[in-house]
């Protein structure tokens, strides 16, 4: 008997195809860099905002021209980092968990991304109880979600996002501090994810390798200048212009990377996906079987 599966055509090589997301953006109308929780933070280094604006708009931009929706929260003065949107809550479906940030510099910015998601259409919203600094240490990889944990989010945080959201989450120990947020060492893309495994512990490191036989293993220079910091749509991965190897590597795998300039969010220890929440529908979080 003949199965729907070997009737259907092959896919032709190379056939990735993006689908248009929803993401939530600050502007960086207060960003500044005059604390230092990470080791990218230099409070003596001048910071240009209208240098970081335009950087900003260029994204938001690049997003919209490639048919993505750009939702924008306010941003709140003395709170210079909250450009970083990615941190602000962990949005799947229905469902969205604000963020409770481990250091006090970012402690508002939590109710402040809270109050933003409750006026939104969401069936659920909830503040996290646990320290949880959103998709910066949560990422959405299908029907699971890879979670950092070592500087800011908690392994108590890791249990209650798998409860609040009911799928499994895969923690994995994040020991470089350059590296602090899993998204600066790891990026999901389409079927796989690129990562820098120096930046993890040597048994998440193994893990991931057993899990991603097949994923982008970023080189130090890459990594140093957080161009794993990006975001992927299927087939467009958006991140830092500076990732020369990495985006030859995407390339290679049937990506379309697009170069972006983010230098003055970078003096904050940021880049592209961290001005990011990707509000993730269930169909670019749960991907249905192909079978
Ligand atoms: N200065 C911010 C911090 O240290 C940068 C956050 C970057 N965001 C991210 N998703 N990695 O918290």
């Amino acid at each position: 008997m003949t199965s729907a599966a070997t009737l259907r055509a092959p896919e032709p090589m190379g056939a990735r195809r993006p689908t248009p997301r929803r993401y939530l953006m600050c502007r960086p109308d207060h960003f500044d860099v005059y604390y230092a929780i990470n080791p990218w933070m230099d409070t003596t280094a001048p910071v240009d905002r209208a240098l970081a604006l335009a950087q900003w708009e260029n994204l938001r931009a690049t997003f919209e021209r490639h048919g993505h929706t750009v939702d924008v929260i306010d941003g709140v003065p003395a709170l210079p980092d909250m450009v970083f949107a990615a941190n602000g809550g962990l949005v799947i479906g229905d469902r969205a968990l604000s963020a409770r940030f481990a250091n006090p510099e970012r402690a508002a910015e939590g109710p402040a991304y809270h109050d933003w998601l409750s006026a939104q259409r969401f069936a659920r919203v909830s503040a996290a109880r646990e320290t949880n600094e959103g998709e910066g240490d949560f990422a959405i990889a299908h029907d699971k979600i890879l979670a950092g944990t070592g500087f800011r989010s908690s392994r108590a945080a890791h249990e209650e996002v798998q409860e609040f959201f009911e799928l499994p989450v895969i923690s994995l120990e994040l020991i470089d501090p350059r590296f602090y947020h899993l998204d600066t060492a790891l990026m999901v893309l389409d079927d796989t994810i690129a990562y820098y495994p120096a930046a993890f512990s040597g048994e998440s490191a193994r893990l991931l390798a057993g899990m991603y036989p097949d994923a982008i293993i970023a080189t130090e220079e890459d990594a140093n200048v957080l161009g794993l910091n990006g975001v992927c749509d299927g087939y467009h991965v958006f991140l830092s212009e500076k990732a020369v190897a990495l985006s030859e590597q995407l390339r290679a795998r049937g990506y379309e990377p697009v170069g972006i300039e983010l230098s003055e969010l970078l003096k904050a220890g940021g880049s592209v996906k961290c001005c990011t929440l990707e509000q993730h529908s269930v169909r670019t979080a749960v991907r249905p079987s192909t079978d």
